[in-house]
């Protein structure tokens, strides 16, 4: 069975956007492949964290997860940490990976912003350690959004110079699955469609968070900026309407149907036909994961738990592979 590994960064609510960009894939492939998922949170102190509330967040984003429909009895879902080959292969892909590769990431350049000199290395080096999470399970597959596609063709790149360099055939080339289904590989922010909908974007009125009630869903998608004309009839017709078309796209991927077959439905219908249409079907959707999060995140014991048997799963997969990873570099065995 082809095997899968995605991961999700607990830091802030898991938004609308990772769960039509990811999640919900996440949780359709559980039936047809072999699932990994892990919480980030190695990634996540490439940012300083406060120690608290990592702790926190890393049980938000696992209630949210199992909330989403990932199944402990079908995936093994555990945090990061917990599985120390993550740390010790991305050492040794570090030493793969060259200096020129890594300056071309752009998500780097995004969140260093003008201060690179101050930023820390391990912001620098994460898409390394985003390597080692999926080669470390030799996973075959990699359900993410459209913004992880360069940091996916870092690791294949990786992956090819290690097997080259060494020859061997020790890695699997990761593919990206992305938009499984026609589902929604970008959603933008409700308050600008030209910028993704982001956990770091100041303003909570720029996503929708799996936690929000019917209430603030309805209100952030009433304020969500659009523009004064009807919908279009075809999907050409939204081409210089970044935020008509993120809303569409938003819709048909709720709906599980495509952005022609709603403007089917809504050609011609302004904003205030569209709007209250859209925020109905996103409370319809959210408000079972929204329940289902608050019954999980009361039970850390049980989340602890989920995460503890997970890791031990994944350290059990994950220990073979380093051991031939440093079997072929030609590192003594370890006793
Ligand atoms: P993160 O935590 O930023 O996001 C988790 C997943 O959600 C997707 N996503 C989106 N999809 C569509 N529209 C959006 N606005 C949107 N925002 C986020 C992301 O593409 C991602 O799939 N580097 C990763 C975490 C990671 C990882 C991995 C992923 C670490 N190791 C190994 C895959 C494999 C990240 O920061 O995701």
């Amino acid at each position: 069975m082809p095997r899968v590994l995605s991961g999700i960064q607990p830091t802030g609510n898991l938004h609308l956007g990772n769960y039509l960009g990811a999640i919900a894939n996440w949780a359709a492939m559980q039936d047809s492949h072999e699932c990994l998922f892990c919480v980030v949170d190695l990634h996540a102190i490439t940012l300083f964290q406060d120690p608290a509330s990592l702790r926190s967040a890393t049980r938000d984003m696992t209630a949210a997860l199992l909330a989403s429909g990932i199944d402990p009895a079908r995936s093994v879902l555990f945090n990061q940490s917990a599985v120390p080959q993550h740390a010790e292969l991305g050492w040794v892909l570090g030493c793969v990976a060259r200096v020129g590769w890594l300056n071309r990431m752009t998500q780097f350049k995004d969140k260093a912003g003008k201060d690179r000199e101050g930023s820390s290395v391990g912001l620098y080096v994460y898409p390394v350690l985003q390597a080692a999470d999926i080669l470390v399970y030799k996973a075959t597959h990699v359900p993410v959004g459209d913004d992880q596609k360069q940091h996916l063709e870092l690791a294949r790149d990786i992956a090819v110079k290690f097997n080259t360099d060494y020859g061997v055939e020790l890695f699997p080339l990761p593919e990206p699955v992305i938009g499984l289904g026609g589902g929604a590989t970008r959603i933008m922010s409700l308050r600008d469609g030209t910028a993704k909908m982001s956990k770091s974007d100041p303003s909570a009125n720029s996503r929708i968070d799996l936690t929000d009630d019917a209430e603030t869903i309805a209100a952030k998608i009433r304020k969500a900026k659009s523009d004064a004309d009807a919908l279009p009839s075809e999907v050409a017709g939204l081409a210089d309407r970044p935020e008509a078309r993120n809303l569409v796209g938003i819709y048909a991927a709720l709906a599980k149907t495509s952005p022609d077959a709603v403007l089917r439905q809504f050609g011609g219908q302004g904003f205030g036909v569209f709007k209250p249409a859209l925020a109905d079907l996103t409370v319809a959707t959210l408000a079972p994961i929204t329940a289902a999060y608050r019954e999980r995140r009361a039970d850390e014991a049980a989340l602890d738990s989920v995460l503890a048997e997970g890791a031990a799963k994944a350290r059990a997969i994950a220990a073979p592979v380093l051991a031939e990873v440093y079997e072929t570099i030609g590192f003594l065995t370890r006793c």
